[in-house]
């Protein structure tokens, strides 16, 4: 069910983060224990004086639902089930400051909002990391993730050392904390469900508004800017990443994100756009034609890649490898490109072979969550991750087709990309972003709607 896109106050689900908490630290347990560390991202410059806007990071984000910079939060896993202890050290308040940059919440407000059970200011950091690192068998960290944070932490635990004549133990391994946070956030719970939802909803009704706009002789950035309005207006921060908006040729360049060109009648127009929602990633491509009529070769090609992607879409159960969505896709492309007359021999061989490579090189899909190539392994024990409940990933398979002696002209330069995001239910695939216009008959009549 889409969601309601009135603009609305995003609520605070301090007990979502604090469940991933108590998650994180069982799983430190199992691994005897110890003191989890993880700064927020920081800050980075544009140009001159200006700061690129700030994006927290994605794991640091997951567990504490907190967005400052300068933030690092500290979980400790004690040896018997259920002795936590989560700890947030932020910024403090400051009203000078907040005058020129805006609110900061302070360790007593961030306390009481996000449910740790202490916090201090940021600057006491290296002060207190000592004790927090006393007697501690382990210390998990996102190992090389930020080298200057590492080396503050190795201080702490050299400090640590010093202390060895009061009788207390510094930690004696470090371990990468990513592995077991990559395998947490790979299965949604509801409340990561309900926002991609939002997400995804806000994303289709953006691709819906840029085929109503879309005319021949706009430029690829004026819609663009429609996007962009969708998103904004929705209350989506930003998009979750560059938004590729590709007429004609472009369409057959992947990573085509210029977006200078002047639309053309007779043209597609691809666009593979997406917002980022409360952290949370959309990711979706339409490809329309510019005047709002698929020509025969745009509509041949089109009914192609849509059958590949339903039939990908299909895939996508419970129990299913993650890659068998993407190898159905390819027998489908493949089996197309020769009823097209873009390919000759037989199916089998031209997937053997790797020729349909020509027309569709990339794969069918990838994670999707709080970033929109998101963590998690393809593959567990050498074969390729069955897909489980709470799983979301993209289903998105495409033809490009450049020119070439060999390709009939009526087919030049025909780049087209479907891409969904989706769910696994235990009923089976659920695509949260159904209300972007996808078959010919859809898309034609929202652009002449
Ligand atoms: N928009 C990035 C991707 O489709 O993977
Ligand atoms: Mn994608
Ligand atoms: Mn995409």
């Amino acid at each position: 069910m889409p969601s309601d896109l009135t603009p609305h106050l995003p609520q605070l689900a301090p007990e979502a983060h604090a469940a991933r908490r108590a998650r994180l630290a069982d799983a430190m347990r199992a691994e005897g224990g110890g003191v989890a560390i993880l700064p927020n991202a920081r800050t980075s410059v544009r140009n001159g004086d200006t700061e690129y806007a700030y994006r927290f990071d994605s794991h640091f984000y997951y567990l504490s639902g907190f967005r400052e910079p300068e933030s690092i939060l500290v979980i400790v896993a004690g040896a018997r089930e259920g002795e936590r202890q989560d700890i947030l050290f932020c910024r403090d308040k400051n009203p000078e400051m907040e005058i020129w940059e805006g609110f900061r919440h302070g360790p007593e407000a961030a306390r009481e909002q996000f449910g740790f059970h202490v916090t201090h200011s940021t600057e006491r950091f290296d002060e207190i990391l000592p004790d927090l690192l006393s007697d501690q068998p382990t210390a998990f960290i996102a190992l090389g993730a930020d080298k200057d944070f590492d080396a503050r932490v190795l201080r702490g635990i050299e400090a640590v050392r010093a202390r060895a004549r009061k009788g207390v133990s510094a930690p004696v391994s470090l371990h990468d904390l990513r592995p077991a946070l990559d395998g947490m956030r790979l299965i949604k719970d509801a409340h990561e469900i309900a926002l991609m939802q939002r997400a995804a909803d806000i994303s289709a009704a953006a691709h819906a508004r840029a085929m109503r706009v879309t005319r021949p002789g706009l430029f690829e950035y004026q819609v663009e800017a429609e996007l962009m309005h969708a998103f904004l207006h929705a209350g989506a921060a930003s998009p979750a990443y560059p938004s590729i908006v590709a007429g004609g040729a472009n369409a057959c360049t992947l990573h085509y994100v210029e977006n200078r060109s002047r639309l053309a009648a007779g043209d597609l127009l691809l666009i593979d756009a997406g917002c980022e929602f409360e952290g949370y990633a959309s990711d979706i491509t339409r490809s329309f034609p510019v005047d709002g009529r698929f020509s025969g070769p745009q509509r041949a090609a089109y009914e192609v890649v849509l059958a590949a992607q339903l039939a990908a879409i299909d895939a996508m159960r419970p129990g299913q490898p993650f890659n068998a969505a993407h190898e159905v896709a390819v027998r489908v492309i493949t089996s197309g490109l020769v009823d097209l007359g873009l390919l000759a021999g037989d199916v089998d061989g031209l997937i053997e072979s790797g020729a349909f490579r020509r027309f569709y090189m990339h794969s069918t899909g990838h994670w999707l969550g709080l970033d929109v190539h998101d963590v998690g392994a393809y593959r567990v024990a050498g074969a390729s991750r069955p897909l489980q409940v709470g799983h979301v990933a993209t289903v998105e398979p495409g033809l490009y087709i450049r020119p070439g002696e060999d390709v009939p002209e009526a087919f030049w330069n025909i780049g087209i990309r479907i891409e969904d995001d989706v769910l696994i239910t235990p009923d089976g695939p659920r695509v949260l972003s159904a209300a972007a216009p996808k078959t010919i008959a859809e898309i034609e009549a929202t652009m002449h709607g």
